[in-house]
């Protein structure tokens, strides 16, 4: 189980995160959902150890985690950054290398990676930077589990996706789920979000304003109103 406790962390004199706690239990899917400026990707880059958060800290299965980006991947925790940073020049296939760089199993993980996304196993030699957006967020994905982790933190994985590429991304998400990899989701997306998040909370202006199961909040009229905008069929 990962424990968020009392995390806080500002810009200068600006407080991206005030005093967020929650837990993301082993094998589920937790979705923070929120406004574009919410604070995600802030918390998401503190629990990754790109950000030293002033306050607060953060515990996988009892451990604190040091915040220094490889031991946190050394600790199991893998982030997919928003705006995927993929390298376009290189392959697929170097791509992936790179996420595995930690890893003893490369060849294995390569595997399951093309086992898991059987494009980019077609698109091995294939230039990054020259696929669809939907198969750079495919890539960025697969690139994280190259590092093997326990918990993969998604920051914004639907951001700037057609309708369609979303739904095969949430899909992706929950079949990595079900081979036992909890999940942070981070996302404006609410409603697709919630629609595969075990458990969820609501971030506005830094802090969680409110938290339930993704059903739940899916359901929460005051949310619905707030981010989940009109139904479309
Ligand atoms: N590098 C930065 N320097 C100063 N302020 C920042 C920086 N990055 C983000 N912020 C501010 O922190 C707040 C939260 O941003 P962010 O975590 O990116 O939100 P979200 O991911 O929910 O869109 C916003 O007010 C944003 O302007
Ligand atoms: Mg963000």
């Amino acid at each position: 189980m990962m424990k968020v406790e009392n995390l806080s962390f500002s810009y200068g004199r600006i407080q991206a995160i005030r005093d967020v706690s929650f837990e993301l239990k082993e094998g589920e899917i937790m979705a923070i959902v929120g406004a574009n400026g919410a604070g995600k990707s802030s918390l998401m880059k503190c629990i990754a150890g790109l950000l030293k958060p002033q306050k607060g800290e953060v515990h996988y299965d009892d451990t604190r985690l040091e915040s220094a980006p490889h031991k946190v991947v050394e600790q199991g925790i893998c982030l997919v950054p928003e705006g995927r940073w993929i390298f376009p020049n290189l392959t697929v296939e170097e791509n992936l290398l790179l996420g595995g760089y930690t890893s003893k199993n490369r060849a294995g993980g390569m595997k399951r990676a093309y086992e898991m996304f059987p494009r980019l196993e077609e698109r091995n030699k294939q230039r990054a930077g020259t696929m669809s957006g939907g198969e750079q967020q495919m890539l960025a994905i697969a690139r994280g589990l190259m590092a093997e982790p326990r918990v993969l933190l998604l920051d914004e994985p639907s951001l700037g996706l057609a309708p369609l590429i979303v739904n095969d991304i949430m899909s992706i998400i929950k079949r990595i789920n079900h081979e036992g990899i909890s999940v942070l989701l981070v996302e404006q997306n609410a409603r697709k979000a919630l629609s595969i998040a075990h458990h969820a909370c609501v971030l506005e202006q830094g802090q969680i304003i409110k938290r339930g199961t993704g059903a739940e909040l899916a359901a929460d009229e005051s949310i619905v109103a707030a981010y989940l905008g009109k139904i479309k069929k």
